[in-house]
């Protein structure tokens, strides 16, 4: 017993250090992949309105194997952190426990939690196509036509095992069946005008570059090129394309989630599910959303101007926990179809 808290009070104390604050009675112990000033804003707002203190560790990779190696010791209470993949791999690396709570499942659609309340989504982001202004004239397209050749060497994108196009990939096998979702991943890779690589971003520059037409991201880089002080020229990739919402006429364009989960053994559980109910209310989804160039899962809070410039998005309904299923099998095809090569 001493052991155990002598642990957690050392872990404690080394998240505070990390942010620098002071650990006092009311607080809640929140494991991150998100960067802390993303959701500052959010935890302020939380404090300010609940008086509970919240600890950020942030961590670039490796958050599930600490969990695991911390087990019942563990200081952590929520977990925060983006992709369907995390959040289902949390699941079922068993770090998370499950929340039954009436306000969340009432300001969380479904489609974007665990039937069994393991995972809960904030926000979400379209997985869209950057289409080149100067060179593209239409304004609408589908997944499907990303295989049609008159794109032979016009598409550009990331590599296909990465998490963002497995999710997409997955979805095509829920709504194709696998074996047409094949052949159209086949024909997409025909149609590839470089080998997959690069971060979304890349993709848009490709754009930009003239090296392809077509370009295939996340919409929430969108808004980072446009506003990024850091590096003026992403504004320049940003200003060469248009987003393109794919399947806007029929099922609606394939999107992600970012989200949380309680972890397994929450040291600091009612107050972490108050931090949980905070983050899934309207305001706390427009807060966080506002910050990180995302549309709020709750279609009643609303996106920030810059996010609603980009057009308007008609989210595919399909669950992200079909999408979780099909991870594996689309992983899978992007080996089979040899995408990457
Ligand atoms: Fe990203």
């Amino acid at each position: 017993m001493h052991a155990k808290s002598f642990y957690a009070a050392g872990l404690s104390a080394l998240i505070a250090a990390t942010v620098g604050t002071t650990a006092i009675a009311a607080e809640v112990n929140i494991y991150s992949y998100r960067q802390p000033d993303l959701i500052a804003p959010l935890l302020d707002a939380f404090t300010e309105e609940t008086g509970i203190k919240t600890n950020v560790l942030f961590l670039k990779k490796g958050l599930v194997e600490r969990l695991k190696a911390e087990g019942e010791n563990s200081p952590a209470d929520v977990i925060m952190t983006t992709d369907i993949g995390r959040l289902s791999g949390a699941k079922s690396e068993g770090v998370t426990q499950p929340v039954e709570n009436e306000a969340i499942n009432g300001a969380i659609p479904g489609s974007y939690r665990d039937p069994e309340g393991h995972w809960f989504g904030l926000t979400t982001r379209g997985r869209v196509i950057y289409a080149s202004k100067d060179r593209v004239d239409q304004d609408t397209i589908t997944y499907e036509e990303l295989a049609d050749p008159k794109w032979k060497g016009k598409i550009c994108i990331r590599s296909g095992q990465h998490a963002y196009n497995v999710a997409l990939i997955a979805s095509m096998i829920s709504h194709l069946g696998e074996e047409k979702a094949e052949t159209w991943l086949a024909s997409v890779k025909d149609n590839l005008a470089r080998k997959p690589g690069g971060n979304d971003r890349a993709q848009a520059k490709g754009v930009f570059a003239g090296e392809c037409d077509l370009g295939i991201g996340n919409t929430y880089y969108v808004g980072l090129m446009m506003t990024n002080e850091k590096e003026p020229e992403q504004k320049e990739w940003a200003n060469s394309i248009k987003v393109l919402f794919p399947n806007t006429g029929d099922r609606g364009t394939h999107v992600n989630i970012s989200g949380m989960a309680l972890a397994k053994n929450a040291p600091n559980r009612d107050d972490a599910i108050k931090l949980m109910e905070f983050l899934a209310s309207p305001k706390g989804q427009e807060i966080y959303a506002e910050q990180v160039f995302e549309y709020p899962v709750d279609p009643n809070a609303k996106a920030s101007d810059i996010v609603n410039s980009f057009g308007k998005i008609k989210p595919d309904t399909l669950g992200l926990d079909e999408i979780a299923k099909n991870r594996a099998a689309a992983s899978e095809l992007v080996d089979k179809v040899g995408f990457n090569n």
